[in-house]
């Protein structure tokens, strides 16, 4: 079984980060988004693994390389412009054979990994199977639609009115027939807001005659399609999933308090600050005189002085000096200055880049 990541997409609803940044390539505790999914694909001993992408190769092979570090070979496959999902899997047929796959979207995350799932598809005799997973909002997903014996019967994409509370979620497995949805005459078309959705070739496999199987998530399922979706899963991810070290090279000065789990790389240092885990600091860090609250996520080379930030994530080579309100729920990229004014007048100084969002 081969294992098929997303990584392409306009992430839009992202700006202003996603103008700079491939949004798969997010840290979230202290790696970018898509290596969560490699490493699902991995433990469900799934290595042999394709990425498609469409525009910016460099930045992911940068960070990804071929694989062998996260013990997966990484065919990168090019997807000539973000059209669909489904066009996803239509360019990786060269690459995928006539095996079977997971198609897992590099922006989805999952907890308790997907070996269940692989297994449920190997016992069964289904040609495709989806996990499903309950939601509060569904009008933001594929929902399934089920007939009065429960089977599946359709897959709705984005419905206005959705005929129930779960979401299709976008891990997915598939055998070589999915291609069927391309070919010959009734192959799927473009949907009205001119994509090629991944819905619709469910909905093909199912009126062609192909057996589905569903099965539901158990732990939690994140999209991380937006900001506060990033959060939430920062959060659950420093909740439950990772191993909290303290480098021996970094330090923590006796007049800090430390509270809960914290993780603390390489050369990074706490100098007579608040911490209150669960949080996790990347390496070259310097946290001084400052509160570090529950579900921060602060990568590398930042320098956080006189602050307060919690439930945040700080990418690389950040400043924030002396902000007397505490920063909170906030996602800052790289390379950023957060400062307090000294000079008069007292007013705001912004530079702000396109699509920013700030509330004072
Ligand atoms: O997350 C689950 C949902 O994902 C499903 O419930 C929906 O049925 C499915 O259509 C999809 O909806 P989204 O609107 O969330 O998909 P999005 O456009 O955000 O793309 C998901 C991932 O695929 C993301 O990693 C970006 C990437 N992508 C997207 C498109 C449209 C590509 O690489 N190429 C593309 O052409």
């Amino acid at each position: 079984m081969k294992g098929l990541i997303t990584a392409g997409g306009r992430g839009t609803r992202l700006r202003p980060i996603t103008h700079t940044k491939n949004k798969h390539l997010i840290p979230i505790a202290g790696k970018p988004m898509i290596v969560y999914a490699i490493e699902a694909l991995k433990d469900a001993g799934i290595t042999d693994i394709g990425i498609t992408y469409n525009h910016d190769l460099d930045s992911l092979v940068n960070t990804l390389g071929d694989g062998k570090k996260f013990g997966v070979s990484i065919t990168y496959i090019h997807q000539p412009s973000p059209i669909g999902l489904a066009d996803c899997v239509r360019v990786a047929k060269e690459f995928i054979k006539d095996d079977s796959f997971v198609f897992f979207l590099g922006d989805n995350m999952v907890a308790g990994g997907i070996s269940n799932f692989v297994q449920e598809f190997k016992k069964s005799k289904a040609n495709f199977l989806l996990l499903l997973a309950q939601v509060p909002d569904p009008q933001r997903f594929g929902v399934p639609v089920f007939d009065k014996k429960g089977n599946l019967i359709g897959v709705e994409e984005k419905p206005q009115k959705p005929k129930s509370n779960m979401a299709v979620t976008g891990i997915y497995i598939y055998d070589k027939n999915v291609f069927k949805a391309f070919e010959g005459i009734d192959a799927i078309k473009p949907s009205s807001r001119g994509e090629l959705e991944i819905s619709d070739v469910h909905q093909y496999l199912i009126d062609h005659g192909f057996i589905v199987k569903t099965v539901n998530a158990t732990g939690w399922w994140k999209d991380t399609g937006q900001g506060r979706d990033l959060l939430l899963a920062n959060r659950l991810i420093l909740e439950k999933h990772i191993d909290f070290k303290i480098s021996k090279t970094s330090f923590i000065s006796e007049d800090s308090d430390i509270q809960g789990e914290i993780s603390l790389g390489n050369n990074s240092k706490i100098i007579n600050s608040t911490l209150r885990g669960p949080i996790y600091i990347g390496e070259n860090t310097v946290i001084e005189n400052s509160y570090i609250g529950p579900f921060t996520s602060i990568e590398n080379n930042n320098i956080i002085l006189n602050s307060e930030i919690e439930h945040s994530i700080v990418f690389n080579d950040s400043k924030i000096f002396d902000i007397e309100n505490r920063i909170d729920n906030s996602i800052i990229a790289n390379n950023v200055m957060v400062k307090k004014r000294v000079n008069k007048p007292k007013v705001l100084n912004l530079m702000l880049g396109d699509h920013s969002s700030i509330e004072i």
